[in-house]
């Protein structure tokens, strides 16, 4: 069975906590939590399945862990990898930025040879604009703690079947 990682900041409570409900949703396959603060190219290279969380801060930036490895990301080839993410955002205090940190990961990953899966519909949020958005979908799965947490729970496991389904095709 191929191995899927999940990586996000271990020194975050929200995105930590939805990396803790994915592990479980996969219940039994082989899933390796990785610290995104500590992650090295090799270590990122050495998965072809991997889950990103990935909150936006600093009104429609990437926090500053992810950022730091994106010069390093901007030199691989990521061809061959499949990559999902799952972005955190709030929809009523950011409604101009809303998971823009997601779209800005999901274009680097793009740009470096990425197959992304994961995406998922934006009905059900309401928001002005987003750089996640592409058509109707969202390029993952958006979290939004602050207005929708009662959702995390079914959003996370409908998106971890779907993603059991494309990891595999
Ligand atoms: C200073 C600050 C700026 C933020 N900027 C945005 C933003 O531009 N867009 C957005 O969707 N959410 C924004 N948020 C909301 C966070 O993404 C949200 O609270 C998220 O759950 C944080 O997850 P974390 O604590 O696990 O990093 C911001 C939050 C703070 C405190």
């Amino acid at each position: 069975m191929t191995k899927t990682a999940i990586i996000y900041s271990f020194n975050t409570k929200k995105t930590g906590k939805i990396a803790e409900r994915i592990r479980e949703a996969f219940n039994g396959d082989l899933i390796e939590m990785i610290n995104a603060e500590e992650i090295t190219e090799e270590l990122f290279l050495s998965f072809n399945q991997l889950i990103m969380g990935v909150p936006t801060w600093f009104d429609g930036e990437l926090p500053n862990y992810w950022d730091e490895f994106v010069p390093a990301l901007e030199d691989l080839d990521l061809s061959g990898k499949k990559i999902a993410l799952y972005g955190l955002g709030d929809q009523i205090g950011y409604p101009e930025n809303f998971v823009d940190g997601m779209g800005i990961m999901a274009e680097i990953l793009e740009r470096q040879g990425a197959t992304l899966v994961g995406f998922t519909s934006t009905s059900g949020y309401q928001f002005e604009n987003s750089r996640a958005v592409r058509g109707n979908q969202f390029s993952g799965l958006a979290i939004d703690f602050e207005n929708q947490g009662s959702m995390n729970k079914e959003r996370v496991a409908a998106w971890v079947e779907q993603l059991k389904s494309e990891f595999s095709q």
